[in-house]
């Protein structure tokens, strides 16, 4: 067991996690934040990106050791003074869902390729998600939303 401190959408926590304990159990079983999905636990899906210091990772490939000190938002904490964010809003508009189950992580995902590259080409935002999978393939109205997210079309178009 370790003891590790981190903070989770500005708030500090203090947790005894084991060893093998993956920082997306973390967040779910412990913290209760299960906006962050599981939908493979070996790095494919993307369903469980947060950001760690800033960067979206994976959380099934982190393990909660390795956050220990970290600073990490989940989908939970990515809408502001009640405001949803615009990559959140643009996934609004343009209806870049369908069951749901990949939309946080690839939201995530979205608003940490627009952080890295706020204003992509259609090909930057294909590979910027591709660690994300759709199994609903709503590909095109995602791509637009972060197309949207970039200001780069008018909202809800
Ligand atoms: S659950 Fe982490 S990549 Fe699939
Ligand atoms: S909306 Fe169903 S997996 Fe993406």
């Amino acid at each position: 067991m370790a003891k590790i401190k981190l903070t989770v959408n500005g708030v500090k926590h203090a947790c005894d996690v084991e060893d093998r304990t993956l920082l997306a159990n973390l967040l779910r079983d412990e913290l209760a934040l299960t906006g962050t999905h599981i939908g493979c636990d070996t790095t494919q899906c993307g369903c469980c990106t947060v950001h760690m210091n800033g960067r979206a990772v994976k959380s099934c490939t982190v393990l909660a050791a390795q956050a220990h000190g970290a600073d990490i938002v989940t989908i939970e904490g990515l809408a502001q003074n009640g405001s949803l964010h615009p990559v959140q809003q643009a996934f609004t508009d343009n209806h870049a869902l369908q069951c749901g189950f990949c939309t946080p992580g690839m939201i995530m995902a979205a608003a940490g390729l627009l952080k890295d590259n706020p204003n992509p080409t259609e090909e930057e935002i294909y590979e910027g998600l591709e660690g994300n999978i759709c199994r609903c393939t709503g590909y095109i109205n995602i791509v637009k939303a972060v197309k949207q997210a970039a200001g780069q079309t008018p909202d809800g178009h």
